[in-house]
Formats: structure tokens, sequence, C-alpha cells
């Protein structure tokens, strides 16, 4: 299925992440509504994730909207050379797949829609407008193993698991995964 009311799909800069708080914490709060009250989820420890971000090189973000109603959005930034991304990694992966140069992997690092606009197309739609033109070589991102509807669109749309990976001591176990970009 594609998406078929019209959509609006706007490209947010690092410097316009503090004009659209309200909004992108509004989403994240509907989304999220179940797991608010875990340390890691909160709303506060979110944006400070959020504007760490948007402090990144090859920062990235996408804004879904139907008639000015944010339904969804993106975002993510380039693995610095030298990145701690993969230190959290519990499987044994091959050394040379994690090696960072700051232009390898685009760290895809949200990705969600609003309920009542799910299975329309509109996560497809921003993942293809976030990662279109990335000068990486390939985008990797995090996704807890009990999430079917994000794992299953990852699969159809390319991706691959790596390992599972903690990325902070109080964060859930996550599987890695892997997308080509070229
Ligand atoms: C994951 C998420 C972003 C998908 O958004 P979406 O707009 O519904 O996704 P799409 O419509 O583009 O669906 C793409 C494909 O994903 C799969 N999919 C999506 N939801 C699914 C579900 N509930 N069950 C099974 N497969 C599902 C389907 O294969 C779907 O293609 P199809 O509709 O043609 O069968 C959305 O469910 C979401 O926001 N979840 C909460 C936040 C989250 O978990 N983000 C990912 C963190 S890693």
């Amino acid at each position: 299925m594609t998406a078929s009311t019209p959509t609006t799909v706007e490209r947010l800069e690092s410097a316009d992440l503090h004009r659209h708080r309200d909004e992108l914490l509004a989403v994240y709060t509907e989304v999220y509504e179940e797991q608010l009250e875990t340390p890691f989820f909160s709303v506060p420890r979110y944006w400070d994730r959020l504007v760490a971000y948007a402090s990144r090189d090859g920062f990235s973000a996408v804004a879904g909207r139907i008639e000015d109603q944010l339904i969804g959005y993106a975002l993510g930034y380039a693995l610095p050379q030298g990145s701690r991304w993969w230190s959290g990694l519990r499987d044994d992966v091959e050394p040379a797949l994690l090696t960072e140069d700051g232009r390898r992997t685009f760290a895809l690092n949200e990705i969600m829609v609003r309920e009542a606009f799910r299975r329309r197309g509109y996560a497809k739609l921003l993942h293809d407008a976030l990662l279109a033109g990335r000068p990486e070589e390939r985008a990797t991102l995090l996704v807890l193993p009990d999430n079917i509807p994000a794992r299953s669109a990852y699969r159809l749309w390319g991706w691959y698991k790596l390992g599972r990976l903690q990325p902070f001591n109080d964060a859930p176990v996550y599987d890695a995964m892997v997308l080509d970009l070229k």
C-alpha cells in the first residue's frame, strides 16, 4: 500500500529542532505512551538524546505532515570516526564491520508514525526520504526484538541483523540492523 493522502515531507535542520520541540515530543509521547515511565524512555531523556543527535555531524531529520499536522518523523546522524556505537555489541561480529571512519555509516536513530496513520506507507516514505542521497555506504539502527511492526518493515526494506546491542547500561538489548546504501 502507498500513502494515499497528500503528504508533505519536510527536511528539518538541527537548528530547527528547538522550534519544533513541542510537536516532536507530542508525537513521541503518543507513540511511546506505554514506555514513558521507564527512565530511559522518559520525555526528558528522549529530548536530551534528540539534542545530542542534532549536534552531530551529518545530522538529518524529516517530518511528515498532512495538512500541517505532524504524523511522524525520522532522524539520524553519521557515526563519527572511532564511534562507540558498536561498543555495546553482545555478539561476535567480524571486527572489520565495526570500524567507523566518519563516512561509513548513517545511524537511523528514530522513525515513528502516529498510530492513526500507520500501514499506509508513511514510514516507508520517511525512511526513503531520510536515506535518499546519503553519502555513507551503509545505515544502522537498533530495534527491539519484539517490535514486530518495525522488524517486519525493516526486513521488507532490506535491513539485516548484525547482532544484539545494548547502547547504554539502562537501555534494553536491541538488535542492531544494517542496510547497504550503495
Ligand atoms: C514501525 C512504524 C514506524 C511503521 O510505520 P508505518 O507507517 O505503519 O509503516 P508502513 O506503512 O510504511 O509499513 C511498511 C511495512 O511494515 C510492515 N508492518 C508495519 N506495521 C506492521 C504490523 N503492525 N504488523 C506486521 N507488519 C507491519 C509491513 O510489511 C508494511 O508493509 P505493508 O503495509 O505493505 O504490508 C510504526 O509502527 C511505529 O511508529 N511504531 C512505533 C515506533 C517504533 O517502533 N519505531 C521503530 C523503532 S526501531
